[in-house]
């Protein structure tokens, strides 16, 4: 059986929790935060916010990479951990190969981070983020 390397040890997410958000302060700290800059969310079209990035990234649905709570938070404060394959190859990194994402841990509150990936969550198909996901065998 294939346990992926970040489901056990030092850095799992097990144990992993935070306070309960409030998705309609979240979604105030989406549009002052303005993450429409470089993304696109059903729903929240601004023309308003002038685009930071070529083509926008589009958050929520199934579109994206994202599975887990703890991915979600892991991609607002630490965006380069993760990144997807396909966004290397699209230019949504620099020539270090990090994000392009803005680094908000020096200007976001944690209670707007809570709040705000609560508003996030349900846009996104997840999976609860203390569940272990063993792999399934078709044979
Ligand atoms: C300057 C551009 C920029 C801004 C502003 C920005 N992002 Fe991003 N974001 C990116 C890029 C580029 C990626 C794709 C690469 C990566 O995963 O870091 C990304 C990825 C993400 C992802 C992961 C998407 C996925 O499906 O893998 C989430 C979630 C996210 N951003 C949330 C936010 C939120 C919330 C804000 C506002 C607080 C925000 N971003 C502001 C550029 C930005």
């Amino acid at each position: 059986m294939y346990l992926g390397a970040c489901t056990q040890g030092p850095d799992s997410p097990r144990g992993f929790s935070l306070p309960e958000g409030d998705p309609q302060a979240g979604e105030a700290v989406f549009i002052a935060y303005q993450c429409l800059a470089c993304h696109s969310l059903k729903g929240y079209e601004d023309t308003d916010i002038a685009p930071q990035l070529d083509k926008k990234v589009p958050l929520g649905g199934d579109v994206t990479k994202i599975k887990t709570y703890a991915e979600l938070v892991t991609s607002v404060i630490n965006p380069s951990h993760k990144i997807a394959m396909g966004y290397k190859r699209e230019g949504y990194t620099d020539e270090q190969g990090q994000s392009k994402m803005r680094n908000y841990n020096d200007v976001m509150t944690v209670t707007e981070m809570v709040n705000l990936v609560a508003f996030l969550q349900p846009q996104y198909q997840l999976k609860p983020f203390n569940r272990t996901n063993y792999p399934q065998y078709f044979p």
